[in-house]
C-alpha cells in the first residue's frame, strides 16, 4: 500500500479486518479488552507486548482512523483526540512548560486565541500574535517553542507560507511548527510535507463532513513527539471515542468527492459575491485579488470550501441577512455537507476581545460562509434573496 494515491488511501488505509471477515469497518464499542492470564496483562501494562488494553489510550476503530489519517497527511503517527481543541491541548501540554512562549497568527479560530491567552497563560505559558504576512518576519523571542498557524484561517482564509515558517523554526532551537490543517484537510495541503512538524484537526469539521461527531487529531512524524502526545492521552484522558473515530474513518472515505465540489461551488459563490453592489469585500483565496492568492495556488491543490464577505453597514445588516437566508443552517459549525452561515464577531470569535477582534480584521459586517454540498445555483439564490432583504 506504500504508493497508492491520496484518493484510494482515504478509502484503503487503515482498516484491519477481523476473522469475521467483514468488508465495512466494525466498531469496537467496549471499554477494556481481556488477559489472557494474570501474566498476560503484566506484560501489556510495561509494555513488553504491545496491543489493546483500555480504550482511553488503545482501541482498533480508533487506531484504524488514526492509521489512515495519518497515512493522507503523510505521517507516522496521529493521536485521535475528543475534540479539535484538546487535540490543541493535548499538545501543548504535551510539549511546553512554564517559561515557553508560543508564537501564533492573529485572525484563529476564537477558542484557540482563548485556550492560549486565558488558560495556558495561567501556567505560564505566554503567546504572541502576529500578522500572517509578518510572521515569517517577525523577530521571535528565543523561548519560543510553538508556532501556531491556521491556514487558511478561520474566518479569513489568510494564508501563511508554511514553507518559510519551517526556516523560521530553523533558526530557533526547540522550537516546533504546528498548522490547523482544518480548512484544507489533507485532500488539499500537506504541511508535514512542506515542512510543518505537527498537524492539527478538528475532525468535527470536513473529515466527517456531515456535522454528526466532535473529534480532533494530532499528527506527526516525530517519534519523540508522538510519544509524549500518546503519554498524555493515556494519562489526562481527552481521548477520542471509538464510536466516532468509526464516524470519522468512513466519512474519509469520501473526503476527495466532497472536497472537490464544496471548493467548486464555494469559488463560484465568492465570484458572484465579489459582482454584488451590497458586498464590501470578499476573502476567498481562490480570487486573484485575495492577498494569499498565489500562495494558496502554490501550497494547496485548491482553495477550499470557506469563505467570508462583508456587507455594507455593520452588524445589523449581517444579522439580518443571516436571519433572511433558508437554505444555509444558521450555527456555528463548518466542513458540513449543508453549507453553513455564521456572524463571527457575534458566536466563534466572541469571546476574543473586542479590539483584538478588530486587529485581527473580524468586524461586525463580516459574514463567513462553508460551503457544502447543495446545488450551487440553489445557494447563490439563497443569497441574492437575503441580499435583497437588507
Ligand atoms: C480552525 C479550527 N481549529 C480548531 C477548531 C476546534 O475544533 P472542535 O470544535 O472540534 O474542538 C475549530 C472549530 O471550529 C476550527 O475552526
Amino acid at each position: 500500500m506504500k504508493n497508492i494515491r491520496q484518493k484510494t488511501k482515504a478509502v484503503r488505509a487503515g482498516q484491519a479486518r477481523t476473522p469475521e471477515r467483514e468488508h465495512s469497518d466494525p466498531i469496537f464499542a467496549t471499554s477494556s479488552f481481556v488477559f489472557t492470564s494474570a501474566e498476560h496483562a503484566a506484560e501489556m501494562f510495561a509494555e513488553r507486548e504491545i496491543g489493546n488494553i483500555y480504550s482511553r489510550f488503545t482501541n482498533p476503530t480508533t487506531r484504524a482512523f488514526e492509521s489512515r489519517l495519518a497515512a493522507l497527511e503523510g505521517a507516522q503517527y496521529c493521536s485521535g483526540t475528543a475534540s479539535g481543541m484538546s487535540a490543541i491541548l493535548t499538545l501543548c501540554m504535551s510539549v511546553l512548560r512554564s517559561g515557553d512562549q508560543i508564537a501564533a497568527t492573529r485572525g484563529m479560530f476564537g477558542s484557540t486565541v482563548n485556550l492560549f491567552c486565558n488558560i495556558l497563560s495561567r501556567f505560564g505559558i505566554t503567546t504572541s500574535f502576529h500578522s500572517p504576512s509578518e510572521i515569517c518576519s517577525a523577530k521571535l523571542d528565543s523561548a519560543t517553542r510553538m508556532i501556531f498557524i491556521e491556514t487558511p484561517s478561520n474566518p479569513l482564509c489568510e494564508i501563511v507560507d508554511i514553507g518559510q515558517l519551517a526556516k523560521v523554526r530553523d533558526s530557533l532551537s526547540d522550537c516546533i511548527l504546528v498548522v490547523d490543517n482544518c480548512a484544507c484537510t489533507p485532500i488539499l495541503q500537506q504541511p508535514l510535507a512542506l515542512g510543518a512538524d505537527v498537524v492539527i484537526h478538528s475532525s468535527t469539521k470536513f473529515l466527517d463532513g456531515q456535522g454528526r461527531a466532535v473529534g480532533g487529531a494530532v499528527v506527526t512524524n516525530d517519534e519523540n513527539l508522538a510519544n509524549a502526545v500518546h503519554g498524555f492521552l493515556r494519562t489526562a484522558g481527552p481521548s477520542m471515542s471509538p464510536f466516532n473515530a468509526w464516524i470519522f474513518h468512513k466519512g474519509l472515505e469520501t473526503l476527495s468527492v466532497r472536497m472537490k465540489e464544496s471548493c467548486s461551488s464555494a469559488k463560484k459563490i465568492a465570484q458572484w459575491l465579489q459582482n454584488h453592489p451590497k458586498v464590501e469585500n470578499v476573502f476567498y483565496p481562490g480570487l486573484k485579488q485575495h492577498s494569499g492568492h498565489e500562495l494558496a495556488a502554490r501550497q494547496q491543490s485548491d482553495f477550499g470550501a470557506l469563505l467570508a464577505f462583508e456587507v455594507h453597514g455593520g452588524k445589523d445588516e449581517a444579522w439580518k441577512l443571516i436571519d433572511s437566508v433558508s437554505i444555509f443552517s444558521v450555527t456555528a459549525n463548518l466542513g458540513d455537507a449543508k453549507s453553513t452561515i455564521t456572524h463571527p464577531a457575534s458566536t466563534t470569535h466572541s469571546r476574543v476581545q473586542e479590539s483584538d477582534r478588530k486587529r485581527m480584521g473580524i468586524s461586525d459586517g463580516l459574514i463567513r460562509l462553508s460551503i457544502g454540498l447543495e446545488d450551487v445555483q440553489d445557494l447563490i439564490e439563497d443569497l441574492q434573496l437575503a441580499l435583497n432583504s437588507i
